[in-house]
């Protein structure tokens, strides 16, 4: 089992929306019974928040649905095999944390051929963008996961 958790600053837009589509990526190749996939915050602005209706809009244009709650990072998380971040924003605030375990962490987008920080909707009202970056980060790290026969 490989336990995947994707983290962004208030979990309402992109690590949920990260969540959701390497679930629909995985359940379409068949690799869904293999995998534990879950999503957190940094911070606890948006604690207890359903994703953001731009976010869900923008999934479902795509023919991806599914919920999440938002919830911040917890010691469970870290145990995770990777420990998937938006940006350089969220890697520096991970990376404080005490037991954090430095290998597991990645930016999503460093899988890609690429490599760049997902930018935050939230601020720049690009959904689309936002969602085309993550669908190519977790399209890239499942190819990672192939290549390396961890799947
Ligand atoms: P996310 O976007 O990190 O992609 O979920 C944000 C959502 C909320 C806030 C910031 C970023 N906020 O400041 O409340």
């Amino acid at each position: 089992m490989i336990k995947v958790t994707f983290v962004c600053l208030g979990n309402i837009c992109r690590s949920p929306m990260s969540e959701l589509v390497f679930k629909d990526l995985i359940k379409k190749q068949g690799y869904s019974n293999q995998f534990e996939v879950t999503s957190c915050a940094t911070s606890r602005y948006e604690l207890g928040s359903p994703i953001y209706h731009k976010a869900t809009e923008t999934l479902k244009k795509h023919g991806i649905t599914g919920s999440h709650i938002a919830r911040q990072i917890d010691t469970h998380d870290l145990k995770s095999d990777f420990i998937l971040v938006m940006d350089s924003s969220n890697y520096t605030d991970v990376l404080r944390i005490n037991e954090i375990q430095k290998e597991k962490v990645h930016k999503l987008c460093d899988f890609t051929k690429n490599p760049r920080d997902v930018a935050d909707p939230w601020y720049t009202r690009d959904f689309e963008t936002a969602y085309n970056d993550i669908l190519d980060g977790c399209k890239s790290f499942l190819q990672y996961l192939k290549t390396n026969k961890l799947i």
